[in-house]
This record gives structure tokens, sequence and C-alpha cells, in this order.
């Protein structure tokens, strides 16, 4: 599918689940499955950085990328725990996550490090697939589009239209992640429509038109398509519903066809 130019991607984020052997076998089944083929959906499996290598290895000649799940802004030093956008691309990943709301809630990540880490992964070659989002608080509260903008600028401050077109965004409000609260599809392209109208304001007309925005948040087989069918909504990023092969290829193909 395109809009205006736009592919349709599918992203399965598996979190804090699977093992190399595990995503090796995930990615088999995948195969079977037959849904990803040439001018299908693009398919991006994030996976823990010690998967990662397995999962390069796994997806060999099967036209699905492989994303580490975060990065640090550095290209190496006394950073214990850490990982480069040199080291996931050395580990066979072209795609990173960045400010996933999880890290920005759970591990205190600022506005100002997912803009260090968005240049630290285009410096490294990777299309960085920066995450944003409002809390059930900010919604009720009416500051969505506040939140929003502002996510929005300060990840892609200084970035050039041109390598704005190198990254993907994702809107996973934070009240519908992991809860079976979906956006409905209304509430979604709302928000994407936003998210493209501040791309418009600050990038131009071309970039707007070309940028790959995703929904996330409690995505499921029975509500993709949808999301899809809404003009701003390119793909999706998909956490539980992604950790089952076959569960995933039925998004891959909703993904394909609409
Ligand atoms: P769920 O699909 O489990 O709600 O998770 C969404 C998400 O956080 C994907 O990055």
């Amino acid at each position: 599918m395109q809009k205006n130019h736009r592919h349709a991607m599918m992203v399965a984020n598996w979190k804090m689940h699977k093992t190399g052997a595990e995503a090796a076998a995930f990615l088999a089944r995948l195969r079977e499955t037959g849904a990803v083929k040439p001018g299908g959906c693009f398919v991006v499996v994030a996976a823990p950085f010690p998967a990662l290598a397995a999962a390069a290895e796994a997806a060999h000649g099967m036209d699905v990328g492989v994303a580490g799940q975060n990065l640090h802004w550095e290209s190496e030093g006394a950073f214990t725990g850490e990982v480069s956008g040199a080291m996931l691309a050395a580990a066979g990943c072209t795609y990173v996550l960045v400010g996933h709301s999880e890290r920005r809630h759970l591990f205190g990540e600022t506005d100002e490090m997912v803009h260090k880490k968005v240049r630290a992964a285009l410096a490294a070659g990777l299309t960085p697939i920066v995450c944003v989002g409002e809390t059930e608080q900010q919604r009720a509260e009416n500051e969505t589009e506040l939140i929003l903008r502002y996510q929005f600028e300060r990840a892609f401050w200084g970035t050039s239209a041109e390598d704005l077109l190198r990254c993907v965004l994702a809107y996973e409000p934070v009240w519908a992640i992991g809860t079976g609260n979906t956006a409905t599809p209304a509430i979604a392209e709302g928000a994407h429509r936003f998210l493209r109208h501040c791309v418009l304001d600050i990038f131009g007309a071309e970039a707007a038109a070309g940028f790959t925005i995703l929904y996330g948040g409690s995505i499921k087989p029975g509500n993709m398509r949808a999301l899809l069918e809404q003009p701003d909504v390119d793909g999706g990023l998909v956490g539980g519903a992604s950790l089952d092969a076959d569960t995933f290829a039925a998004l891959v193909r909703t993904a394909n066809v609409s």
C-alpha cells in the first residue's frame, strides 16, 4: 500500500522478550507464512540487544529489517550497560527505536536525550523510529497537541528536511500501550494529522507528504485495518501482538493490502 508515496510499515517491538533462538524461530515461522513479500509493507523487528545478531542472521534474504530498541548517543566510552549506534549497525541493525514511552517513563529519558539519540542514530546510518505520545492525564487536560508538538520539535531540532525523511515517527499514546485501549481510528487520525501538520510547518510540504508516521498502542489483527484506512496512518508499531509470528503475519498481511 502507498499513500502519497509513503510505503506502509509494520514494526514488531518485542520489548524484553525473546532470546536469540526464539527470535530465529519467530523469523523462520514468519518466512513460512509468506506474509513478507516484495511490494508488500516494510517489516521490521525490534529485538533485545542479545538477540539482535541472531535476528539479523535469521532475517537474511527475507526483506525484514532489524531494529535495536535503544542506543546511547556517544560512539564509545565508559558507559556501562549502554550500546552505540555503530554497535547496532555492526550487529545487523538498520533501524533503532528512540524515545519509546517505556524509556521515557520508566528510565527517565528526557527530550534532550531523545534528540541526541536521533542525531547518533542518523550518524550511524540507522533509521530512528522516534516515539511520541501523551499520557491519559495530558489528554484529559487538553494538552495532547502541545505535548506532541514539543516532543516532535525537540526530537528533530536542527535536523534537515533531507535527514527527517531518513527517520520514522511513531505516535504511541501512553494510555493505549499494553492496556487494550486502542485509540479509535478518529483519535489516531487526529493526532497523526496534527503531527503531519507540524512536519509541514517546520520542514515543508515535501517532507510532510513523504514522512512515515506509525500508530502504536494495543494493535491487534482486529483493529489494524480501520487504523490503516486513515489517511495519515502509515503503519503500526506493535508490542504484545507482535510476539507470536502468526499474529504478526496477520498484521503484515493487513498492511500489505489496505
Ligand atoms: P502494545 O501493542 O503491547 O500495546 O505495545 C505498544 C508499544 O509500546 C509498541 O512499541
